[in-house]
């Protein structure tokens, strides 16, 4: 393998079935100094476990572009269903399907590995919830090898790992990019510190939450905004909690309504699993937690309600794009006549493309931030 394979490699991924477009990359210089830095510590017989691959970069780096030995066995966890397909999608336009096993962050993924490759999470929680697995359930002579772009690390991530690993090295920035090297692992004992929950008051709601999930356990602004709509919207016989995170609109929305059958789903595991604490923790036996990218596996026309509070980030970028896709699939799964019960930031004026993508759009209210709107699913033909 040589450095021009890795090249080839990076330059041939996609990150599809995610929003594509121009100024949106399916790998970045940190996958590269990862694999440099991987290297040198692989050996054939190495058991790597690679956590966080965005599209794929990691693994198929390590199977098909080096530069250094192919280990003996690549095992990687996504917290994104869109990330886990990209990743099938990118190795069979590689030739190399076979190579790797998809597993959740766990016993499974961690035990004998070696060699642990992390694209740095975009928050301590989820770091948290990692190091926590990895001092729990990988062999004591495990290595981490944890890299980031230098603008979104903090001096935090150190602290964090420096919980769990007696050693945290810290090693210099190339192409804006920096690499945490931790070792001598601290065995985790006890409880797992994820999922969390907490009771919020105002809504007299247990929210759990695991480290990735969006917002933790507290009540995001917009959210909070259309809980108060509540009232209005209507009952249904199959609703939707589309982008559920920890499921708090699932949730209030199946108090108020207990015959409807509640679907929350989310493309972000950790999103499903906090769903699923939610709902148990507060005695919803109506609620479904399902992880999908879009709705994609939901027929068209089979569901009369869907509550959103799309998505404005991919990543670290700003992106309308999530929040389209959702109203795509908003529009495709909705029978006619079921409605779109959607919150967002009053400057992103999704009007238009609400009244396109899903029907007749209405206001039902703002505030200085945030608009609520209400989109009736246009009868086909
Ligand atoms: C702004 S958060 C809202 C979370 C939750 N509904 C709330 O109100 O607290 C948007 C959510 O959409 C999810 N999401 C983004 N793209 C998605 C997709 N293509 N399919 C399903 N969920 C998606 C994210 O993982 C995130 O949990």
């Amino acid at each position: 393998m040589t450095e021009n394979g890795l090249g080839q490699v990076l330059g041939s991924l996609r990150r599809h079935p995610d929003v594509e477009a121009a100024n949106l990359q399916a790998w970045d210089a940190t996958d590269s100094l990862l694999l440099d830095a991987a290297s040198g510590l692989l050996t054939p017989d190495s058991t790597v476990a690679v956590i966080g691959d965005n599209y794929g970069a990691l693994t198929l780096g390590l199977l098909a572009g080096g530069p250094g030995p192919v280990p003996a066995e690549v095992r990687v966890h996504q917290d994104l269903v869109t990330g886990e397909r990209a990743l099938r999608n990118n190795a069979a336009a590689l030739g190399v399907a076979a190579g790797f096993t998809q597993l959740p962050l766990g016993t499974e993924l961690l035990s004998g590995a070696d060699l642990v490759l992390l694209q740095l999470p975009r928050t301590l929680a989820e770091l948290e919830e990692i190091s926590d697995a990895v001092a729990r359930y990988a062999p004591a002579g495990a290595v981490l090898l944890a890299g980031g772009r230098v603008k979104h690390m903090s001096l935090g991530m150190n602290a964090v790992l420096g919980k769990y690993f007696a050693k945290v090295q810290p090693q210099l920035a190339r192409q804006k990019s920096r690499l945490l090297i931790a070792s001598d692992l601290l065995r985790a004992e006890g409880t797992p510190p994820y999922p969390v929950t907490d009771h919020n008051a105002e809504l007299d709601l247990d929210i759990c939450a695991h480290g990735a999930v969006f917002a933790g356990t507290r009540l995001d602004i917009g959210t909070r905004f259309l809980l108060t709509f509540l009232p209005e919207i209507p009952a249904a016989a199959r609703a939707v909690d589309l982008g559920c995170g920890t499921g708090i609109l699932a949730a209030m929305y199946a108090r108020r309504n207990p015959g409807t059958e509640v679907l929350a789903t989310d493309r972000s595991a950790a999103a499903v699993a906090s769903a699923g604490a939610t709902a148990r923790a507060n005695g919803l036996a109506g609620i479904t937690a399902v992880q999908d990218d879009a709705m994609s596996t939901l027929p068209a026309g089979s569901a009369d309600l869907i509550l959103l509070n799309p998505p404005f980030h991919l990543g670290s970028s700003v992106h309308a794009g999530a929040g389209l896709k959702l109203f795509e699939a908003a529009g495709r799964v909705l029978a006619p006549g079921g409605q779109l019960w959607t919150v967002y930031n009053s400057h992103l004026r999704y009007g238009p493309a609400l009244e396109r993508l899903v029907g007749p759009t209405t206001v039902k209210g703002r505030n200085p931030k945030f608009t609520v709107a209400a989109s009736v699913r246009r009868a086909a033909g």
